[in-house]
């Protein structure tokens, strides 16, 4: 196979710009290494040789690949240098005039044929290309922190890029070994755009005082499979980096509710508790691990009460069978006795307000989350209403927990936990297919690979199923009245004839 682009340049040899380095050297280019202080290209090229050289240890590269990397790599101290490149990237300052002023100076130097690209995650491709002479052969080229790791690169067309342009650099990223996703000139591209739910839902949800964050943590990785809770995952990233992302595409999409950043996380960036870097975040890191507290173990009831379910109960089969293998006592009247703890398993909706539609004693009702298959999760979630007695929820807890699985009980809120969170993430994620900011198989690929999750946003509401999740947020529009919960339309229509949010129409 030829190489698509035989003569590369990196401009910017920090952080991002030595791992692209190191992709393009891999994937069979010659690559020049140019940064604005010269010290940085060669430390950048000495790190690469020392990567090449621990990977040939590890028998991932023979000697002689080592060798042609090397013999491929090389810092030039001049922009000039670049004239003969068939591809440069950019890797320098994230500042509008700065990039623009570079890539004029380049034009001027390279071929008319040569292919130029940024590595911005938060600038606009168009906007750079506006003051070019040749927009058309300008796209964007966004890799991940740390670059070789990060399977996933964004191809980003400006208004203007030529479509041909961006095949050649679908087709070069697959021969680093990465995983091209192509996406439209839109604020935050396809991963940083379908994160925004995560962490901002779950803020949503401290901000209501329903459940401490170590709970929410908890929660989202036992019932969905995060591999982080969205707390621990802010205090990863560090909130100084998070939060002005998360206000970056707030404001370019002119306020969209969806995207609304938290008063709380702003205060706590002010405040100094940026995460693991500082040593406090939401957790305090001792030694660089998170303290946390211990599970609570579950209340010791001596005489459970016997239990009637709402006829309205999402997944109500599961649920009576779950109940059956947890050896309640069910009740079969078509209403509670008068000892009976009382269940409900709404979507979407509080359980306070199930307690007032079905005309249930709130002192008795509690509720608990069924959007997953209970096979499905590792936790379960129940929830009380400001009226339920402390023996009722003491019950629920003591029931659930009778097969040691561990139960989280939280404060009354309209879509529990993992509803709200699952329900914006698949939201969003609807609403990005519906924009056309990607393919609904790119994003799958973008955010498994660029953001860790267990499955694509799409994959997720078609596993607790399209119209669940609709029906989560119309609910949770009613209790809140916020915007950020009305559904998209590529959800709704799907979702409202139970067709997969997967599915692309003819
Ligand atoms: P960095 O600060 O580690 O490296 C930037 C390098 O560019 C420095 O070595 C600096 O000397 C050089 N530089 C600055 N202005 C220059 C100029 N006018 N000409 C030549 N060299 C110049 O920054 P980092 O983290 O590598 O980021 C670089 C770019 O990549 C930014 O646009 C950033 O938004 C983008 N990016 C960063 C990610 C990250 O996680 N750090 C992820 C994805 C994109």
């Amino acid at each position: 196979m030829t190489v698509q682009f035989k003569i590369t340049g990196i401009i910017g040899t920090g952080a991002m710009g030595r791992g692209i380095a190191q992709m393009l050297a891999q994937a069979g280019s010659e690559v020049l290494l140019h940064d604005s202080q010269p010290a940085a290209s060669s430390k950048a090229r000495d790190a690469l040789f020392a990567q090449w050289d621990s990977m040939a240890e590890k028998g991932r590269l023979s000697a002689e690949q080592v060798a042609s990397l090397r013999g491929r790599t090389r810092c030039v101290d001049a922009l000039d240098d670049l004239a003969g490149c068939d591809l440069v990237v950019e890797a320098i300052v994230e500042r509008l005039d700065v990039k623009v002023g570079l890539f004029q100076s380049l034009e001027r130097l390279v071929r008319p044929d040569a292919v130029l690209v940024t590595n911005t995650s938060s600038l606009s491709v168009t906007a750079i290309a506006a003051k070019l002479q040749h927009p058309q052969r300008f796209a964007g080229l966004h890799f991940f922190n740390p670059v070789p790791l990060m399977k996933v690169v964004e191809v980003i067309a400006g208004l203007r890029t030529d479509p041909a342009v961006c095949r050649a650099l679908t087709d070069y990223v697959r021969q680093m070994g990465h995983a091209p996703v192509q996406a439209s000139d839109t604020p935050g591209f396809v991963v940083n755009h379908a994160g925004r739910a995560y962490g901002t839902e779950a803020l949503r949800i401290i901000s209501e005082g329903v459940a401490d964050f170590a709970t929410i943590d908890a929660v989202l990785r036992d019932q969905v499979g995060f591999r982080l809770g969205p707390f621990e995952l802010l205090d990863l990233t560090g909130l100084d980096v998070s939060h002005p992302v998360m206000e970056s595409i707030y404001r370019q999409y002119y306020e969209e509710p969806r995207y609304r950043p938290s008063a709380i996380a702003a205060q706590r960036l002010a405040g100094g508790l940026l995460g693991r870097k500082t040593g406090e975040g939401f957790y305090a890191y001792v030694d660089g691990k998170a303290q946390r507290a211990a599970e609570p173990p579950a209340p010791s009831v001596t005489t459970l009460p016997p239990v009637w379910v709402s006829p309205r109960a999402a997944r109500r089969a599961g649920l009576l069978q779950l109940l059956k293998d947890l050896g309640a006592s069910i009740e079969t009247g078509a209403t509670p006795s008068e000892s009976a703890l009382i269940l409900v398993a709404p979507l979407g909706f509080d359980v306070t307000t199930m307690a007032v539609v079905e005309r249930l004693d709130p002192a008795r009702t509690v509720g608990i989350d069924m959007l997953f298959d209970d096979a499905q999760t590792r936790r379960r979630v129940v929830a009380t209403n400001p009226a339920t007695r402390s023996d009722m929820r003491d019950a629920a807890h003591a029931l659930f927990a009778r097969d040691a699985k561990p139960v989280s009980v939280i404060r009354d809120s309209g879509g529990f936990v993992t509803q709200r969170v699952v329900a914006c993430i698949v939201n969003i994620a609807s609403d990005m297919c519906q924009q056309g900011v990607c393919t609904p198989a790119d994003l799958e690929t973008a955010v498994k690979l660029g953001l860790g999750y267990p499955m694509g946003p799409l994959e997720m509401g078609n596993l607790v199923g399209p119209t669940n999740v609709l029906e989560v947020l119309f609910n949770m529009q009613t209790v809140y009245g916020d915007p950020r919960y009305r559904p998209s339309p590529w959800l709704r229509r799907r979702g409202a004839i139970g067709l997969s949010l997967l599915h692309v129409e003819a």
